[in-house]
């Protein structure tokens, strides 16, 4: 190195360095502007059009999506040529050669799209939300993106948020334990610097899930109990997990937007939680503190983010424009600044950009929608369909005469979902194509039920018939909100009409949040919802509805019976006056204060009955773990995947404690008559929760613990926790 000289002038670009002395140096070496360079977000930036702006390093990272469109629009897709002729201007033409961090929404698969985080969440299973990122990451890669704005931790609890198809669903834990395991994947275990990993995204910071109304962007009100043990768990999870970044959230908490909020984000984030890494702004804003009411200006607004611990400003420029002025008139500390920039530094570092920051251009085409990649969309897609109901007509037998309809029976590009920059409309297998495939020996009719009167006579003719419904991608996603939360309109109608001339009806709903089906709840002889399920659905689908794939999915979110019922979610508080146990009588005059199918449920092509509870002992000490077991057995024909959930609820604390809350989930294939003991290992650390001042608790007393196969049922027993020492911390 010396022998070029860049060792001497460029010190920090010595490898053999540790990278936080290397960002150090580097932070050294620039002034004001290029420090504040490094926090400046900008949004499609083209190497010709902003040549004189990547030489002055005006911006350190840049966002190749258009946040106008909020994952609605698919764009022309992410070209590797384009992203290394950016960096190539960034590396070459600066005075420093900073390389520029590139990020993208890369939510839920890139070229190879795999179900929505909604739909991957019905799999209860880490192992496949790993590899779905793993892969999603791979592929971006190859694209020069080193950075997704994924996974999104929201809990979502009010499924008129359209939002909700990008979460894992309503419930803590369970967007805890796939939330961490997605942050795996995208950033490979934590080998950032391998040329496949990318840098993942924690967001929206925090509570966004909660928007009033399910209006997106709406504001939140929750007290500190419900946000330390809902909310933020997630993100503590993810933390660590080892999450590189975190984005903050665009709404107002308690009339703090989370932009400016220097309790949740310094104090709590940074200071509690020890993240090190760098907290991205939502897209622009920074700004919008304007339209909020805390910033007269873009300069306050700036200030007002940067002191709360916003370290990268996404598109709004508030940044750029002012924070040289604000550091010089003192208004701002200049480590601030610093402080920011080194987190940007030492990320771009870690990603080992300094060292390769350029990508094969030949490495797309060699890594994206590979027979691999697809066979694990193909698994996952069969992994998230939920059978609700089946009055025996599924699996379906060999027809001689199949009708496959309804507006989602031949639909492409609407099989991805929302968010969905880098699929494509010509890879995805549709419902029909699959059907054709696999029945090729039978007569498979095809239509998209745009002529309801020649469908049902196709329905009438046949042995068997698919109807397909369900919401286009646009109605779920940012900015999507509803206020019905039934099947778009006319399509009940339709279903009704096809099982009064079908023999046999198999409704599937494809949506991207729960819907409540009352409606739908006796129509036709199977009920099958799944949430959009990407490039390979119509296998996916096809493979469960054939039984070559045992149904395995689980609800993620409760389905209510009706939209007035909501929010509501297994992990409720209870009143001081309980319901009447059948739920028959309740609180709503007009209907049932339950779920029409609660969390967790999900059904196989044969019954599995529960025995037990049994506990290694019948109480738990300080230290101590009690083993807790059911006896699981397939009691039908066909082999079954069981997802056996455990739940706990505490009778006795500070604080009131939820009805049912998820601890625990174990995948089990039990095959025609097999059983299985389940075991879960309880200790303290599964019983405690955090109280209002943020400690970790669990007091003495009675406990529930439940083994079931969803968030309604289950086998329970007792266990006490003996003394009332504080837990763990
Ligand atoms: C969304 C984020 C997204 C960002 C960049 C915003 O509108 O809220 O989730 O990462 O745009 O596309």
């Amino acid at each position: 190195m010396s022998e070029t000289g860049v060792a001497d002038e460029r010190p920090w670009a010595d490898p053999a360095l540790p990278k936080e002395e290397r960002a150090a140096l580097l932070l050294d070496a620039m002034t004001p502007e290029e420090k504040v360079g490094q926090l400046h977000q900008v949004a499609n930036p083209d190497p010709h059009r902003d040549a004189a702006a990547l030489a002055a390093a005006e911006f350190g990272t840049c966002i190749v999506a258009s946040g106008e469109h909020a994952g609605n629009v698919r764009d022309a897709g992410t070209q590797a040529a384009a992203v290394n002729a950016l960096q190539r201007a960034a590396v070459e033409t600066s005075r420093l050669g900073v390389p520029l961090l590139v990020a993208r929404d890369v939510i839920h698969g890139h070229r190879t799209v795999f179900p929505v985080p909604l739909g991957q969440a019905a799999g209860f299973d880490a192992q496949i939300v790993r590899d779905c990122a793993r892969v999603a990451a791979r592929e971006a890669t190859a694209d020069g993106i080193r950075w997704t704005f994924a996974p999104m931790l929201d809990v979502a609890q009010d499924p008129r948020w359209g939002r909700v198809a990008e979460s894992w669903g309503e419930d803590a834990w369970l967007a805890s334990h796939l939330g961490s395991a997605a942050v795996a994947g995208f950033q490979d275990g934590g080998r950032l610097a391998g040329p496949e990993a990318m840098a993942a995204c924690a967001k929206h910071y925090v509570g966004y899930g909660l928007a009033q109304g399910g209006r997106d962007y709406a504001e939140v009100d929750v007290g500190p109990v419900t946000l330390h043990n809902r909310h933020l768990r997630p993100f503590r999870a993810a933390v660590d997990a080892g999450v590189a970044t975190v984005m903050s959230a665009f709404h107002t908490l308690d009339g703090t937007p989370m932009t400016a909020h220097v309790p949740l984000l310094r104090d709590h984030l940074r200071g509690e939680l020890g993240f090190t890494g760098p907290v991205v702004s939502d897209w622009d804003a920074v700004g919008e503190l304007r339209q909020h009411g805390l910033a007269t200006g873009t300069r306050d607004a700036a200030a007002l983010a940067l002191r709360a611990g916003v370290d990268i400003d996404m598109v709004s420029g508030a940044y750029h424009e002012h924070l040289t002025g604000l550091v010089r008139s003192g208004t701002v500390p200049a480590a601030l600044v610093d402080e920011a920039a080194y987190r940007v530094l030492l990320l771009k570092l870690r990603l080992g950009l300094f060292e390769d920051p350029y990508t094969d251009p030949g490495r797309p085409a060699a890594v994206h929608l590979t027979a691999d990649h697809r066979a694990l969309a193909r698994r996952a897609a069969a992994g998230a369909v939920v059978l609700l109901r089946n009055d025996g007509v599924l699996p379906l037998t060999e027809p001689r005469r199949l009708h496959v309809t309804g507006a989602l029976a031949t639909a492409s590009a609407e099989l991805l979902g929302t968010w969905t920059l880098d699929g494509r409309a010509e890879d995805v297998v549709t419902i029909a194509d699959a059907f054709r495939e696999r029945y090729a020996g039978a007569v498979v009719t095809v239509d998209d039920g745009r002529f309801p009167d020649e469908s049902l006579v196709r329905a009438r003719e046949a042995d068997v018939v698919v109807a397909c419904v369900g919401e286009h991608p646009v109605r779920s996603g940012e900015a999507n909100s509803v206020t019905s939360l039934e099947p778009p309109p006319g399509q009940v109608e339709q279903l009704t009409a096809l099982a009064r001339v079908s023999r046999r009806l198999v409704v599937v709903v494809l949506t991207g949040r729960p819907l409540a089906l009352e409606r739908l709840a006796d129509v036709g002889e199977a009920l099958v919802l799944v949430f959009h399920p990407g490039v390979e659905g119509g296998h996916g689908v096809v493979d469960v509805l054939t039984g070559d794939v045992p149904p395995s999915g689980r609800l993620p979110a409760s389905l209510p019976w009706t939209t007035g019922q909501v929010p509501l979610h297994h992990d409720q508080r209870p009143t001081g006056r309980p319901l009447d146990p059948d739920g028959t009588v309740g609180r709503y005059r007009d209907h049932r204060d339950t779920p029409q199918y609660p969390f967790g449920h999900g059904l196989g092509y044969s019954p599995v009955s529960y025995e037990g509870v049994l506990l290694s002992a019948a109480e738990l000490g300080p230290g101590e773990t009690v083993r807790a077991s059911a006896r699981v057995t397939n009691t039908g024909s066909r082999p079954v995947l069981e997802t056996v959930q455990l739940y706990v609820r505490a009778h006795l604390a500070a604080i009131s404690r939820p009805v049912s809350e998820l601890v625990g989930v174990r995948r089990v294939p039990l095959a025609p008559g097999e059983s299985a003991e389940v075991v879960f290992e309880v200790d303290r650390r599964t019983l405690s929760y955090r109280d209002a001042a943020g400690r970790e608790r669990c007091e003495a007393g009675p406990f529930t613990v439940r083994i079931a196969p969803h968030a309604g049922g289950g086998v329970t027993t007792r266990l006490r926790v003996t003394d009332e020492a504080p837990g763990p911390t």
